[in-house]
């Protein structure tokens, strides 16, 4: 048996394989409240040892396009509970993703059409939103000019997701990521060209810029406990308008020592372009388990885990079209490919329609019944 197919235990939840599918947001969520259409997406894909929810706003300021979920009323409470419902139900374990967008924003989506928030004045340039444009119409725009946030403001986004974290915990997920990653919030601070404060939470020191993050996890993990609590990072991602800067390499390194992620449940890394040698740093200065991306091949998978590069494998894009992602890749069964014009919006259709894979002889079968 390969071991991406083995059992794991993730702090005390046991999981039933290796493979978790990674947090993606659908844009198909009405008035922020997840329902019956999400618990049964989710629930057709709760073959993966974990699911990670979409990323879900803790409060209305942090959303950053439409059709995101929430996660800080209780009508998202008992909307999430149907979809924690469905892949419990099906023998699943699911975390939901708690999201911050920051100045990945527009002011149509932020409440009385404010400013969005940032550690910095600065603009996302090149970076479009789904928001609602003069006409009225849902439309992408160029992301609105940030208003940088207090240490007071801080404070208070920090309540937000212990709030978010404990109400996810009240719907029935076995815990949560924070998202600190794709140039939201989070990585607006840790990035030492973006972030341009004076004080506790800025300048050059990397413990300065990492210290929104690290508090926030800290409240989160004594809220709900550590292991319940994941954390999701991109380094060396550009997404959203994230520049590079000096020290990169060693603020990453920095957080990746940090020892209060030893006592999380996971973290999950999705580099971008980096070399091997920064890879395998980042792994060694790690206590803890380590998520990491890999392409839906059981050999590949294989291959990272019996080298010792992750403990679990991520898979996004090909779980959209394969809800029996894992049993494909278990029996070498073909692969569908998602519809791009889909991925986004809409309704069922490439969101609960794409079928389970038939064995051949399973569908000759069925064909032959059909014709009796
Ligand atoms: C449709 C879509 C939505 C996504 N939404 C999120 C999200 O809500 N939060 C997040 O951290 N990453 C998000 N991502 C990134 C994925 O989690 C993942 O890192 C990325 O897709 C790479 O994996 P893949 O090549 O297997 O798809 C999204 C990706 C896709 C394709």
């Amino acid at each position: 048996m390969k071991k991406v197919f083995d059992l794991f235990d993730l702090k005390g939840l046991k999981l039933r394989n290796r493979v978790v599918m990674a947090p993606m947001s659908r844009a198909r969520i009405l008035d922020s409240t997840p329902d019956s259409s999400t618990a049964l997406y989710y629930g057709q894909r709760a073959g993966a040892g974990l699911i990670i929810a979409e990323g879900a706003n803790v409060s209305p300021q942090a959303c950053g396009t439409m059709g995101t979920a929430g996660i800080y009323l209780p009508e998202h409470v008992a909307g999430w509970r149907l979809t924690t419902q469905a892949v419990h139900t099906a023998g699943g374990r699911i975390f939901l993703q708690l999201a911050h967008a920051g100045r990945v924003s527009h002011r149509s989506l932020q409440p009385e059409g404010a400013a969005p928030v940032s550690s910095t004045s600065k603009h996302a340039l090149n970076t479009t939103v789904f928001g609602i444009n003069a006409a009225g119409h849902t439309a992408p725009l160029q992301t609105s000019m940030p208003q940088c946030l207090t240490e007071q403001e801080l404070a208070g986004i920090r309540s937000d997701f212990v709030r978010a974290a404990r109400l996810a915990m009240q719907a029935g997920f076995d815990g949560v990521e924070i998202h600190a990653g794709n140039g939201f919030l989070f990585e607006q601070f840790i990035n030492g060209a973006l972030n341009d404060r004076q004080g506790l939470y800025g300048g050059a020191p990397a413990a300065h810029r990492l210290r929104f993050l690290l508090e926030t996890l800290d409240a989160v993990a004594s809220a709900i406990g550590p292991d319940h609590v994941g954390v999701k990072v991109t380094p060396f991602s550009r997404l959203a308008d994230m520049p590079s800067y000096e020290g990169e390499t060693q603020t990453w390194l920095a957080f990746a020592n940090e020892p209060l992620l030893g006592s999380l449940a996971y973290v999950h890394a999705a580099f971008g372009d980096v070399d091997a040698s920064f890879a395998l740093q980042f792994r060694q200065a790690l206590r803890g388990t380590l998520m990491r991306p890999c392409s839906p091949d059981a050999a590949a998978a294989n291959a990272m885990l019996e080298q010792g590069l992750a403990d679990l494998v991520v898979m996004g894009r090909p779980f959209i079209s394969n809800p029996d992602l894992v049993e494909r890749m278990r029996h070498g069964w073909p692969l569908s490919l998602a519809s791009d014009t889909t991925v986004y919006g809409g309704g069922s259709a490439g969101y609960t329609d794409y079928p389970f894979y038939k064995p051949a002889q399973e569908a000759d079968n069925s064909s032959a019944d059909a014709l009796v």
